[in-house]
């Protein structure tokens, strides 16, 4: 099956040209951090903006790398996939429109994708092997969650963030730093550098549940920050290395207690923070030594891509036999992670 699938949700217009939902003939992804970065942060209305400038060509130029052109459309795609939700109303909306287009223009189906799904199944893209059931360890810039994924489209959320997601905390701890937007990768660059023991910020370990909560390790960071101004790029370095140790052994700590407790033997990362080099290390480290199989996506498919959305459209609609018409659907900001029907 061929699909066409785009992705809208925030700062990144993505179109993706995928067969059977892992062979991705073509991937387009155009960012749009150096609007957003002055502003330490996505502004909804400039996201907006950039996608309605963006979404033609990367559609075409996703067709264009796939060897297509619109004259394809009918004999060589089966299906459109589309993020509807959550996500920025504006931008949405912008992907929402350009998906029911083309499928009213081509009469394809249409298949509605919850981005969080595409995060959770973006490790089957380059993995055959894995299968539910599996922990899903979602951390992104929007959602940091843990999720029991018993079979495909069967989902129990154990916990969540109480406040800010750990791509957030990242960002929000970079901004503090005088680093710039987006500040996951910056200070993950940076810790490679650091000593992580150099300041030891308490482990936010929310017992007793499988929530998450990063507000207090930044506050923590913005007391010692008020005591201890950065003195060099050294020291800069090592702060950066310290955060990310704290943000990395908690999220590995709570997955792996959770995966104790309900005797699952996977785990799937996905979403922006996915791409950290000391979460994915960590993780295979306690893989290793818990015997539980660790998936991630490469770095391409961490952070938002429509490749994703291709292949959690796919096992929709395989493992489901999920069908839609073009005029079901409308972006839902606020969706939430269902099970399949
Ligand atoms: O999944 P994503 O592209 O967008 C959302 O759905 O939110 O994730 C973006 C987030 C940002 O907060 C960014 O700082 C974070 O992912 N991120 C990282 C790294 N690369 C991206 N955080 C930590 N380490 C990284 N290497
Ligand atoms: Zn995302």
């Amino acid at each position: 099956m061929n699909m066409l699938a785009i992705e809208t949700s925030c700062d990144e217009t993505s179109a993706s040209f995928v067969s059977d939902g892992t062979k991705v003939k073509s991937v387009v992804i155009s960012s749009q951090i150096k609007i957003h970065a002055k502003y330490f942060g996505v502004v909804p209305e400039l996201a907006s903006r950039a996608h309605i400038e963006n979404i033609n060509p990367v559609i075409a130029e996703t067709l264009a790398k796939a060897g297509l052109s619109f004259g394809d459309f009918s004999k060589k795609i089966d299906a459109i996939a589309v993020t509807v939700g959550p996500g920025l109303a504006g931008a949405l909306l912008v992907g929402v429109i350009a998906a029911k287009t083309m499928a009213s223009i081509y009469h394809k189906p249409l298949i509605p994708v919850n981005h969080l799904e595409g995060h959770l199944y973006s490790s089957f893209i380059e993995n055959k092997s894995i299968r539910p059931p599996f922990l899903s360890v979602l951390i992104s810039g929007g959602h940091t969650e843990l999720v029991l994924v018993g079979d495909f489209g069967k989902y129990k959320i154990l916990g969540a963030t109480r406040d800010d997601a750990a791509g957030e905390a990242f960002d929000k701890a970079a901004k503090m730093l005088g680093l710039e937007y987006p500040g996951g990768p910056i200070i993950d660059k940076r810790a490679e550098f650091g000593n992580p023991d150099a300041i030891r910020f308490t482990r936010p370990y929310v017992k007793g549940t499988w929530d998450f909560s990063f507000s207090g390790v930044k506050t923590a960071l913005l007391n010692y920050l008020k005591i201890n101004p950065v003195k060099n790029e050294r020291n800069l370095n090592d702060i950066c290395a310290s955060f990310r140790q704290v943000v990395a052994e908690t999220l590995c700590y709570k997955s792996f207690e959770a995966v104790k407790k309900f005797n699952l033997k996977q785990i799937a990362l996905g979403g922006g923070v996915s791409a950290n080099s000391l979460i994915r290390k960590m993780f295979v480290r306690e893989g290793r030594k818990n015997t539980v199989k660790i998936f991630m996506p490469s770095l391409l498919y961490c952070t938002d891509n429509a490749a994703m959305i291709g292949c959690a459209a796919y096992l929709k609609q395989k493992e489901c036999g999920l069908n839609y018409t073009s005029l079901q659907l409308s972006p839902t900001p606020s969706l939430l992670l269902e099970n399949w029907h």
